[in-house]
Parts: structure tokens; sequence; C-alpha cells
């Protein structure tokens, strides 16, 4: 039977496959400091990891974007604790250089209990971080989770764990109740710790404000160029997933064409091949 060389077996479970070293919560945090710029990028199975991580990916995410781009549900509220470990382990074996962080999905941190013994699950599954959506109103469970040791990334703005709830996918940070809301929530994640904060859908004057003010990267999606970072869903940047359009994405390939084709392509090949 094929052999297939995809893990090089000297390679030991802690070492990276891509060469320096490994890059930790702290040193994402300290590019801020630098000023370097962030590119992150979600990964869910382990090509996809190892192909960011070759490009020199700092920051790759297994979101809970998961459920709409890999698993076919319609938003990330049916995600589920055992299918983010599933693809977090799947991630993990690739090794990355970049931090792997991983996102708690819906109802898995409402008490400080659940959200500890959940982030501690993520982290088995080889996550080195863990991402939760809000601000004031997780304070307790954030801190929980960073007094066990857990880096923990932010995410304020848009929270799509909450679509069903706002009834859509609204920009936040327009009016002035909203500003001040996203300015406490900021300052809060700095307080308990967090090392980088996604900003969704944010008004990018306000996402702007919020970048200038904190000591901590931000890291946007649709919330403008004044970030300290950006991150994509990767289908939606390689143009994977025809069937709808963003309008903070500008696919850079046009994936789903490029292998409609080449199936095509393929499939009349073996149509027209004739048996020897
Ligand atoms: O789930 C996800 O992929 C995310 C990113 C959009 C930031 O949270």
């Amino acid at each position: 039977m094929t052999q297939f060389p995809l893990v090089e077996p000297d390679i030991g479970r802690n070492r990276s496959l891509m060469t320096g070293q490994k890059i930790t919560a702290e040193a994402i945090r300290a590019m801020k400091g630098r000023g370097e710029r962030i590119a992150a990028l979600t990964a869910y199975d382990f090509p996809m990891t190892r192909l960011l991580d070759e490009a020199g990916i700092p920051l790759i995410l297994v979101g809970d974007s998961l459920g709409m781009v890999v698993l076919g549900y319609p938003d990330t509220t049916h995600v589920t604790l055992a299918e983010m470990e599933h693809h977090v382990r799947a991630v993990a074996r690739a090794k990355p250089r970049a931090l792997l962080a991983a996102d708690l999905p819906y109802h898995s941190y409402q008490t400080v209990q659940d959200a500890v013994a959940n982030a501690i699950r993520l982290v088995a599954a080889g996550a080195d971080a863990v991402k939760a959506e809000g601000g004031r109103e997780i304070l307790p469970q954030i801190r929980a989770i960073l007094d066990h040791g857990i880096p923990f990334f932010g995410h304020l703005g848009m929270l799509p764990q909450h679509v069903l709830e706002e009834g859509g996918y609204h920009v936040k940070g327009k009016n002035e109740p909203e500003h001040q809301a996203l300015l406490a929530d900021a300052d809060t994640l700095v307080e308990a710790g967090a090392f980088a904060i996604v900003l969704e859908l944010v008004a990018p004057r306000v996402a702007g404000e919020v970048t200038r003010r904190l000591p901590i990267p931000t890291i946007g999606i649709g919330a403008g160029p004044d970030c300290d970072g950006q991150i994509l869903v990767t289908p939606d940047l390689l143009g994977l997933l025809p069937w709808y359009s963003l309008k903070h994405v500008k696919p850079r390939l046009n994936a789903a064409e490029q292998m409609r084709t080449v199936v095509q392509q393929w499939k009349e090949a073996v149509e027209k091949s004739h048996a020897s």
C-alpha cells in the first residue's frame, strides 16, 4: 500500500513542522508594540493548516464559522463542542508554528465552570488559546479561563452566536450607546488579560478608535483598515463558497469555479477513456 508522508516521523509532538519558534499569545500581543500588522486566517483541517503555516500566517483560528463553511449549518449556533474538538485535533496534527486559537462554541461558556471545563477540552484537543464572544457580560468566565493559564482571545462587535436574537449580521458602533459599549467592553478585555481582540463588523471609525486606545492588537473582520490586523474565513478568501457574497471580502481566487472545471474535465476524460 502507498505510504503518504503526511507527517515526518522524526517530528516530535511539540515541534513545529515550520522552522522557527512556536508563536505564542505573548508574541502576537508584542507585534502591536513593533507596529507589525497581523494577518490571521481560519482553518478547519490538516492540509489547510499546513498551507497557511507554510505561508507564514502567525495566527490560525479554528473558528465556529466551521458550522457554516464546512458543516452546512445555517449559522454558528448549531456548532457543538465535540465538533470543535474534532476539527481542533485535525488542525493541531499539522503542528503549526502559528498560534492556534479555537472558538468556544454557542452555549459552551454560560457558566464559569462550563467555560473553564470546555476551554480545557479545546486545549487538550490541541488549541494554544481560546476565543469567546462578548465583553463585560462574560468577564467572570474570561478571568477563570485566564486563571487556568489559557490565553484568551476576545471577540467584540457583531457576535455571530447572537445572530438569532439580533435578526441578522448588523454593523456595530454606529450609534453612541453601541460606541460607548464597545469602548467599555474593549477596556474590560484588556484589564482581564486578553492577548488580542477580534472586531467583527464594527463601524471603521470606532474600530480605529478602539485600536488606538488599546495596548493589545485588534484584529478586524469587516471593521475597516485601521485595525492592527485582519482576519478572514479562509474559504471566503479563496472563493470556495460561491453561493453567497460578503461586503467585506473580495475573494482572491475563484477556487470553486476552478474545482468545478477540473472535476468536469476529469469526468469527461474518464468517460471517454477506453478499457485496455
Ligand atoms: O468563527 C470564526 O471564523 C470567527 C472569525 C470570523 C473571526 O470568529
